[in-house]
C-alpha cells in the first residue's frame, strides 16, 4: 500500500536547515491516486514551514468534497505550508493562501509550493485582526483554517477576521481542523460571542483512510462554521 507521506528524503541546496520534500497523496484508491501534492517543509524554522497534522485532516475532507471546490473561491488563513488550500486549488478552486503578514519566509515558501505543483494561488500576508485593505477584497465561499487554533490568546483575532470573511461573502462557510486539547467549551464561547453557529463537527478519524491515520494521533477535529443569520451580518 502506498503510504501517505513519502518521505523523499530529497534534501533541497540547504542542508543545513533541514529542508525535505514530503509528498501528500489523494484518491479513493490508495494504490492508483488520482493525484499528489508536493510541500517544501523546514522543520527548523518555524510553525508555518510544517505539515501539521491537522492539515492532512482538512485536506483529505476538502479531497472527500471535492463536487464543492471545483469553481469555488477559497480563502487559506494560517496556512502555512499550505496543503488544504493547493488541494482546492488542484480540483478546481480559486485559491487564496494566507498567512502571517510578518512571516516572510512563510510567504516565501508559500510562492515555492505553489511554483512546484504548478498551481496558480494568489499569495497574501493576512494577520488576524489587522484590517490592511486587501481583505476587503476578499469575498470567499469558503474559508479554511488548519491547526490556527492552537493560541487561546490569538483565537479573539482569529474570530474576528473569519468573522468579516463570513459577513463579506453571504453563504460562505469557515471549514477548520483543530486538535480538541480542552473540550470544544471556548470554540462554542466564541462562536456565540461573534453570532457564529457550529454546523457540522466531525471525529479527524472517522474519515481518514486507514495509511493516513495511522500515521497520525492525538483529538483532532473538524468543523463547518457559519453565520447564526442574516440578521447577524
Ligand atoms: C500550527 S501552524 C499551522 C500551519 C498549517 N495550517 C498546517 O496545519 O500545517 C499555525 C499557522 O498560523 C499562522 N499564524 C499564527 N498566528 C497568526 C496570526 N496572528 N495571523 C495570521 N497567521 C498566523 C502561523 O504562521 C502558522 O502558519
Amino acid at each position: 500500500m502506498r503510504a501517505m507521506e513519502d518521505w523523499n528524503d530529497e534534501q533541497c541546496d540547504d542542508t543545513l536547515t533541514m529542508t525535505t520534500v514530503s509528498q501528500h497523496f489523494f484518491g479513493d484508491d490508495s494504490e492508483t491516486p488520482s493525484f499528489s501534492i508536493s510541500i517544501i517543509e523546514n522543520m527548523k524554522e518555524d510553525y508555518g514551514l510544517f505539515v501539521w497534522p491537522c492539515s492532512v485532516v482538512l485536506a483529505e475532507y476538502i479531497w472527500q468534497h471535492k463536487h464543492r471546490f471545483s469553481g469555488a473561491t477559497v480563502v487559506e488563513l494560517g496556512a502555512g505550508t499550505s496543503l488544504p488550500g493547493l488541494v482546492a486549488a488542484k480540483l478546481g478552486a480559486r485559491v487564496t493562501l494566507t498567512d502571517d503578514s510578518t512571516r516572510l519566509e512563510v510567504l516565501d515558501n508559500m510562492r515555492r509550493v505553489c511554483d512546484l505543483n504548478k498551481l496558480e494561488c494568489n499569495v497574501l500576508g493576512l494577520t488576524w485582526g489587522v484590517w490592511d485593505s486587501s481583505i476587503f477584497s476578499l469575498q470567499p465561499t469558503i474559508i479554511l483554517g488548519a491547526d490556527v487554533l492552537y493560541d487561546s490568546k490569538a483565537f479573539d483575532n482569529l474570530f474576528a477576521t473569519v468573522t468579516f470573511l463570513l459577513r463579506n461573502s453571504p453563504g460562505s462557510t469557515f471549514i477548520t481542523s483543530y486538535h480538541n486539547r480542552s473540550g470544544h467549551h471556548l470554540i462554542e464561547f466564541l462562536m456565540g460571542k461573534w453570532g457564529l453557529k457550529c454546523l457540522k463537527l466531525l471525529d479527524g478519524f472517522s474519515f481518514l483512510p486507514p495509511d493516513k491515520a495511522s500515521l497520525l494521533s492525538g483529538n483532532i477535529q473538524l468543523a463547518e462554521i457559519g453565520l447564526i443569520s442574516k440578521d447577524n451580518a
